[in-house]
């Protein structure tokens, strides 16, 4: 289907890569309107959407779940794709509270499949496509020497997170083997940049860095992921959404393989960097290590390790790469850099979604929208 001539529903655009892939979609001019729906948890954020002046942008304050709200939109803005973001995201929280992660990414999943094909399937049916965005993580786990996944890997999720994005994987499958429902699903890697929630490794370890907090890392701290800029998997969906072949999985990832250690190294030099090079930063963060002139590395800390922790993903993407025509654009060093300096000028933002200000006006401002 030619996704770009019909109004596109986006759940979970409030949120860290929903954000980013909106703020992108709204380059495409052809596009007549990009329908948001979340229902701004702790980790969904109106406040990332401000700023974005398009008339283009509908945003609702709403759930997943709520089927019947789903189906409205759909007929309503009679659009044409849904780009399916929404979930629990953070493996931490789905050890300390799973149900949650249940609730939101197996039964919030199925609700968006059950109103997708009500209303594109019923009757002579409509041309669509509804994509989910999934992780890598419902491999499981690699040792050492493996070869890095493939679409054909099999799913053996390893945290509550992981096992119900893998339901919800299944699910997805499933209404399109069965129903006739054409949908793709992405299986990205692990995602940093602009807009992320500091709970996840890179945002948190910038934040503490800068407050001159100890930076938790867990166990030995050689667990590897391969990090993508944020940008690249936008790029990859939407290539999905224009060549991806219904039914099928994508992997996504950055060719970026490196252990949590090194992340937080990297970005203890690069403040230190920017410290080194801007005397402002020591007014703005005094108790952060590089502004007395020390390295932020004395804040490294060894604490104790996430149950189940997966020691590696590795991606391979090469069939994105020959399908898709995907290819990721931005570099390690580029990359984090982008990122540290995007979190040093938007203070704002950060301490903001920390504290719960921004919930709270978000609360009086958005909901009526
Ligand atoms: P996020 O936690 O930053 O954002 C999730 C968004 O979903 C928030 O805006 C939240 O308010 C919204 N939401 C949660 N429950 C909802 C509900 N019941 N109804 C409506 N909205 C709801 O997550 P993210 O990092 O942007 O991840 C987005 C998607 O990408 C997720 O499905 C995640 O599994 C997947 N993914 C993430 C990564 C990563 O590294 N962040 C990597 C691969 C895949
Ligand atoms: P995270 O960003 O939570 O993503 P995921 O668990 O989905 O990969 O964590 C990335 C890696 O960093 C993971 O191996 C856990 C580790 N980690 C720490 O060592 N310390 C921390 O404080 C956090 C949040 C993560």
């Amino acid at each position: 289907m030619e996704y770009a001539k019909s109004s596109v529903l986006v759940s979970g655009g409030a949120g860290f890569i929903g954000v980013n892939f909106v703020r992108g979609l709204l380059g495409r001019r052809e596009i007549p309107r990009i329908v948001v729906l979340d229902a701004l948890t702790y980790a969904g954020n109106g406040a990332s959407l401000d700023g974005i002046d398009d008339d283009r942008l509908h945003f609702v304050h709403g759930d997943i779940r709520d089927q019947a709200l789903v189906e409205k939109l759909l007929r309503e803005h009679e659009a044409g794709s849904i780009v399916h973001f929404a979930a629990e995201s953070h493996v931490d929280r789905s050890i300390s509270g799973p149900d949650a992660f249940v609730s939101t990414n197996v039964d919030g999943t199925h609700a968006m499949l059950k109103a997708a094909r009500s209303v594109w399937l019923e009757g002579t049916g409509v041309d669509h496509r509804f994509h989910h965005v999934s992780t890598d993580e419902v491999y499981g786990s690699l040792g050492p020497g493996d070869a890095p996944f493939t679409e054909g890997h099999q799913y053996q999720p390893n945290s509550p997170y992981s096992a119900s994005k893998a339901a919800s994987d299944h699910l997805v499958r499933a209404y399109h083997h069965t129903f006739g429902l054409q949908v793709t699903t992405t299986n990205c890697s692990n995602n940093y940049g602009p807009y992320q929630f500091p709970e996840k490794l890179i945002p948190l370890m910038i934040v503490k860095i800068l407050g001159g907090q100890p930076l938790p890392i867990y166990g030995d701290g050689m667990q590897v992921r391969d990090w993508l800029f944020v940008d690249d998997h936008c790029r990859a969906i939407e290539a999905c959404l224009e060549r991806g072949v219904a039914g099928e999985l994508y992997n996504i990832g950055g060719s970026n393989e490196r252990p949590n250690i090194e992340i937080v190294q990297k970005l203890c030099e690069m403040i230190d960097e920017r410290f080194g090079a801007s005397e402002s930063l020591a007014n703005r963060f005094p108790e952060c290590p590089a502004a007395r002139g020390e390295t932020s590395m004395s804040l490294l800390t060894h604490v104790k390790d996430r149950p189940g922790h997966d020691r590696r993903y590795a991606i391979d993407f090469r069939r994105a790469e020959a399908e898709l025509g995907y290819h990721p654009q931005e570099t390690f060093e580029s990359g984090f850099s982008r990122t540290v300096d995007w979190y040093l000028e938007n203070e704002a933002w950060w301490r903001g979604v920390m504290d719960g200000s921004y919930r709270r006006w978000i609360d009086s401002n958005y909901a009526s929208r």
